[in-house]
């Protein structure tokens, strides 16, 4: 028998698996299952991008190209620190990447040594824990508030940092909970960052969708400190509805850069050429189909919004969402509750019974660190989203 690794084995297995596999059953079954589970914009990728990549197979660029990617991509996304940042980067301090979980990946293999403490704020995206501790680091969480915004403190930050903490692992705006820190918090916590020389993974993937007027601001651009100790993660996926695409990049020192696109050469090589010709037209094209995309999720965040508040006569809670597209839904009063002569003791059992009385998929908190919600995205149509809101407000009814 083939013997795993010690590290390999640290991988968990997924937490959902369960629920995905009911909720293909139901639907194969023929059954109308409304998924507020979705982690991709519900959008098509925009016809020019999708016709720059004709393009470049019809005039054959389907070879190898450079390992961390196309030079002309590499500029396009200096453009955009710039454009978009107020960031100056050279082509050598980028590196192109097989999505933005690619581009974390090789930053946590860049940094973090066996027994290396990673600080999360929590609740966090269920693949930092696995990552780090794959490279044989160990999260540490700091738990944030729903008082705060989900938001971690500058002052929690600093508590939890130890001698053998080598990374933070920031990500604004955030996903599961849709906070996007203030430029002054985000100063407050480089403060803590520069005052410990400390490595930020600074995870910007949902930087185009940010709500209310507000501007994204990444943690690069407090200052040369700060930007030299940060590794900036963003991408086209969630942007420009580019998910199945798989192109990510980040932006480091670039010793930092140079180490990490050694390994990609030795590990994946080039992303896809298409796709990199695909992202070049995203990145440098016609922006309106994003703006257009953006529009929509805010409307329909006003929308969970306005139906939320009138359910919190009924003792569903929220946190509001500034940024991305998913809302953390506080259903723990319904905890100790049942329904059938079954107890619901947990956001797992909330999630499984939801889907099997109401026929509505939607995340259990527990996958990101916090049992007392769900995650429900609103990559849905506002018809699907509104019925589906509706069917959670009859099951809490139903609980008893
Ligand atoms: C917070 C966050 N970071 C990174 C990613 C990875 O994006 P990609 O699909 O480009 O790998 C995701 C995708 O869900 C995400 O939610």
């Amino acid at each position: 028998m083939i013997k795993l690794t010690k590290r390999i084995s640290r991988i968990s297995p997924s937490m959902t698996l369960a629920m995905s596999a009911k909720s293909a059953e139901m639907k194969a079954a023929g059954e109308k299952v409304i998924n507020f589970g979705v982690g991709e914009p519900d959008f098509n990728t925009p016809e020019n991008i999708i016709q720059a990549a004709k393009d470049a197979m019809d005039k054959g660029y389907t070879k190898y190209v450079a390992a961390a990617g196309l030079p002309a991509l590499k500029k396009a996304v200096c453009d955009k620190f710039k454009r978009d940042n107020n960031l100056d980067y050279k082509p050598s301090q980028i590196v192109i990447s097989n999505g933005g979980k690619h581009a974390i990946l090789n930053a946590v293999a860049a940094v973090v040594e066996e027994g290396d403490e990673v600080i999360i704020p929590s609740p966090y995206w269920l693949t930092y824990p696995e990552v780090v501790r794959f490279f044989g680091g160990v999260p540490v969480y700091v738990e944030t508030t729903r008082e705060n915004g989900f938001k971690m403190t500058a002052e929690q930050l600093e508590a939890a940092i130890t001698d053998k903490t080598a990374m933070l692992i920031f990500n604004s705006p955030c996903n599961p909970t849709g906070a996007v820190y203030s430029e002054e918090e985000i100063k407050a916590i480089a403060a803590v960052c520069e005052k410990h020389e400390l490595c930020v993974l600074s995870d910007e993937m949902y930087e185009k969708l940010v709500y209310d007027g507000l501007k994204h601001y990444s943690i690069a651009e407090v200052s040369p400190k700060i930007k030299e100790l940060t590794i900036l993660v963003n991408g086209v996926s969630k942007s420009y509805a580019m998910t199945g695409w798989r192109l990510g990049y980040l932006a480091a020192a670039e010793p930092v850069a140079k180490a990490i696109g050694s390994f990609q050469s030795h590990a994946t090589s080039n992303v896809n050429t298409i796709t990199q010709y695909a992202a070049l037209a995203a990145l440098e094209g016609d922006q309106t189909p994003m703006a257009e995309m953006v529009k929509a999720f805010a409307d329909r965040r006003e929308k969970m919004i306005e139906v939320l508040d009138g359910y919190k006569q009924f003792g569903l809670d929220y946190v509001k969402p500034e940024g991305a597209f998913y809302v953390m839904l506080v259903v723990d009063k319904f905890f100790g509750k049942s329904l059938n002569g079954k107890k619901v003791e947990g956001s797992m059992d909330f999630a499984m019974d939801l889907l099997a009385e109401q026929k509505v998929a939607a995340t259990p908190g527990i996958c990101f660190g916090d049992d007392s919600c769900i995650r429900l995205s609103y990559a849905l149509s506002m018809e699907e989203m509104v019925e589906g809101l509706e069917r959670i407000k009859a099951f809490c009814l139903s609980l008893k």
